[in-house]
């Protein structure tokens, strides 16, 4: 079962490998998430709606940083779940590493507004004692999460533009121009680089 799947891109991932039932609190992703021919029913990953003990394995990713509880939510994955409790990946923006360095001053920002927003930027480092806390033995760790050069140059556009956006409003004009410029120049030289620690963890059932 996948807990706030959005609008069901992992489910469409391991769709062909086992059958899966999604679950996502926002009508309009179950919608879209129903419109790619999948499983879904609405619902909020703090009472989820499914009996004790449904699914062999529940998994979640990028949600429990939007969950207003998320020790409520571990909790919930493990009652519905007979074995496994999966966070696959949940971020943690305090491990972020970005150079250059004007564009790293705008980190602060950025995860200020993700607070704003209702986010944990920081959910990642927390995902172990969520696990431990709902009564599962855990095993955990961190994606690579570096980002290749070519990955970089075919996305710096995009991630500008997310950054700009995140930060518009916080950070001064002349603070996000400074990072533009810089960020223009490390996409020219090639020496931007990007890493963002992106954790998981591995519940079991005791
Ligand atoms: C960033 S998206 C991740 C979607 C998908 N899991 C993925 O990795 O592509 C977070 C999803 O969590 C859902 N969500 C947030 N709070 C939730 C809650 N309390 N219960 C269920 N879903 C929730 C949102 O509606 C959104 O679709």
């Amino acid at each position: 079962m996948d807990v706030g799947c959005g609008p069901g891109l992992v489910m469409d991932l391991l769709s062909p490998l086992m059958d899966i039932t999604g679950t996502d609190i926002d009508p309009m992703m179950v919608r879209k998430a129903k419109g790619r021919g999948l499983n879904v029913v609405q619902g909020d990953a703090m009472a989820l709606p499914f009996d004790d003990r449904s699914f062999d394995i529940v998994y979640c990713s990028f949600t429990l940083l939007w969950v207003r509880d998320p020790a409520k939510a571990v909790e919930e994955m493990a009652r519905v779940s007979r074995r496994y409790v999966i966070c696959l990946a949940e971020p943690d923006y305090g491990g972020r590493i970005c150079c250059p360095q004007e564009v790293a001053e705008l980190d602060g920002h950025l995860t200020d507004s993700l607070i704003e927003e209702g986010a944990d930027p920081f959910v990642g480092r927390k995902l172990t004692q969520l696990m431990k806390g709902a009564g599962l033995t855990v095993e955990s760790g961190v994606h690579e999460g570096l980002w290749s050069s070519e990955q970089l140059m075919k996305e710096a556009d995009a991630e500008w533009l997310s950054i700009a956006d995140a930060v518009r409003g916080r950070a001064s004009d002349a603070e996000v121009e400074k990072a533009k410029l810089a960020w223009d120049r490390g996409v020219a030289d090639g020496s931007l680089f990007l890493f963002n620690p992106v954790l998981y963890a591995i519940g079991r059932k005791r």
